[in-house]
């Protein structure tokens, strides 16, 4: 099966044609959020890649715009980040427009870190005649975001097979100088690659700030293949001190699921944060794939999608600060609206939307399940998503297409803390997708997950309890409000 036009997201970024992974130079500018992505112009393969670009007034509903950074015969563009250069410190502008600055990794067989410029707003971009600006003649060093910190700029960017995140600042965005690295600790099953690092306030209070470091791992995630790790502490301005030593952990080891992961599913990977929002505003929008199985995803005419952009706190859970994500959608108007007690192995069924939110809360004894079955024209063709005491789990087995790759069909759990009785899910369904936001977004599973054509329909299934449903809200991520 290859999906077709017909099939492609309501509520998620894709480019019209080809290739897209990763986010990069996420920047808000002159009131628009800009989505500059890795993207190969040419086809849909991860090939001649360069940085293709979309603009959004709201994160919901994004225009696409010409290629914004091409590859060319001397260099493919790979992944980093935009700073929008107020003070003019690089002198690329012209006393007039602010620049723009894209610090991008230029890759040739070595990977070194490269400027381009934009003086209208991100739409044309020039090299820097002077680049490369950071060469370590490593061929595995990559993906610096750069943000203003104090009177300077600093980068973090990593040394991806040695595990390694380094640090350098800079005055003019031209001349680097090293600061500090961090790692080899955590998951270690494979390359780091498109690290973050950004303050946020500890449960609201404005003077307990913490730095959250986030590292996307190409393969050895928390749920198999990609994932994308974070660790909090504290950032100097020169070195950033973890809040706990972590142990060096493999693939596959159980011990993963003790780390803290952005996202406990298959595909969120290689996410990162905008530049030129407020501190309390940190948004961070992440690649909805896996590299185990991105090159066969089967749709076309493009390949590729971004998840729901997130908004990201600091919260205390279980003893330690833990990021909670909750999503940002359009307002959607509300198709259905109810409360009810669902006695122990009954079920109630409704239509959805192909876009669709669902909002759930919901109490059931502790050895009860609540199990939400969607399906879409044939029923044996569904996703579920399961919630226990203390636990919930999407389950695409049984996924319309899911054979397109041998590691596609998967199982994803998360333990969830607080009152295991009560559930409290927020589920952002789309075309192709699945994003289950639970325990108030302290966790959250996002998985690929193709349905049919047909109606869509859910079915809220209590097992071996009780539910008493205080909250189910769908509303229709298509229509206004
Ligand atoms: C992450 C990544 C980056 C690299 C880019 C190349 O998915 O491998 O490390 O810059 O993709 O497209």
């Amino acid at each position: 099966m290859s999906t077709s036009e017909s099939a492609r997201p309501v509520a998620h970024y894709t480019p019209a044609r080809n290739w897209m992974n990763d986010p990069n130079g996420l920047v808000f500018h002159n009131g628009r959020y800009h989505l500059f992505y890795q993207h190969n112009p040419l086809g849909s393969d991860h090939r001649n890649m360069s940085w293709g670009h979309a603009s959004s007034p709201d994160l919901v509903s994004w225009d696409e715009h010409p290629v914004a950074i091409m590859f060319d015969e001397h260099e493919q563009i790979y992944s980093g980040s935009i700073v929008a250069d107020t003070d003019n410190t690089s002198g690329f502008g012209d006393g007039v427009r602010t620049p723009l600055v894209a610090v991008y990794t230029s890759e040739h067989g070595i990977q070194t870190q490269c400027l381009a410029y934009s003086l209208d707003d991100g739409l044309t971009w020039t090299k820097h005649a002077g680049n490369p600006v950071l060469d370590r003649g490593s061929a595995h060093f990559r993906d610096p975001k750069v943000f203003r910190h104090g009177a300077g700029w600093v980068m973090v960017a990593v040394e991806a097979q040695e595990r390694r995140v380094l640090l350098h600042r800079s005055d003019d965005l031209k001349n680097w100088t090293y600061l500090s690295s961090y790692g080899s600790a955590g998951p270690v099953g494979g390359v780091w690659e498109c690290p973050d690092l950004f303050p946020l306030v500890l449960d609201g209070a404005p003077d307990d700030i913490r730095w959250v470091l986030l590292i996307s791992l190409a393969t050895g995630g928390v749920a198999g293949g990609s994932g994308t790790h974070y660790v909090t502490g504290a950032f100097d301005g020169v070195r950033f001190t973890p809040d706990r030593d972590l142990p060096e952990v493999p693939a596959d080891d159980p011990r993963l699921a003790d780390l803290d992961w952005v996202d406990g599913g298959r595909d969120c990977y290689a996410g990162v944060t905008f530049n030129g929002l407020d501190d309390s505003d940190r948004t961070f929008i992440a690649w909805m794939s896996n590299w185990d199985y991105a090159r066969s995803v089967p749709t076309e005419p493009w390949r590729g999608a971004m998840t729901v952009a997130r908004r990201l706190e600091l919260v205390t859970a279980d003893g330690r600060p833990q990021l909670r994500s909750t999503p940002v959608l359009s307002a959607g108007a509300i198709v259905e609206s109810r409360t009810e007690t669902i006695a122990a192995g009954k079920a109630v069924a409704s239509d959805l939307p192909v876009a669709a939110r669902i909002d759930l809360r919901a109490r059931l004894d502790a050895d009860g399940e609540l199990i939400v079955w969607i399906a879409a024209g044939d029923p044996n063709e569904h996703v579920t998503v399961t919630c226990s005491a203390g636990a919930v789990s999407v389950d695409r087995t049984a996924a319309t297409a899911g054979d397109f790759h041998p590691a596609f069909a998967s199982v994803e759990t998360v333990r969830t803390p607080g009152d295991g009785a009560r559930v409290d899910v927020s589920i952002v369904l789309d075309e192709g997708s699945i994003e289950v936001f639970a325990a108030g977004g302290l966790r959250s599973i996002t998985d690929l997950a193709f349905l049919g054509a047909g109606q869509r329909r859910m079915t809220v299934e209590a097992v071996g309890s009780r539910v008493v449903v205080d909250e189910l809200v769908v509303r229709d991520l298509a229509a206004p409000s």
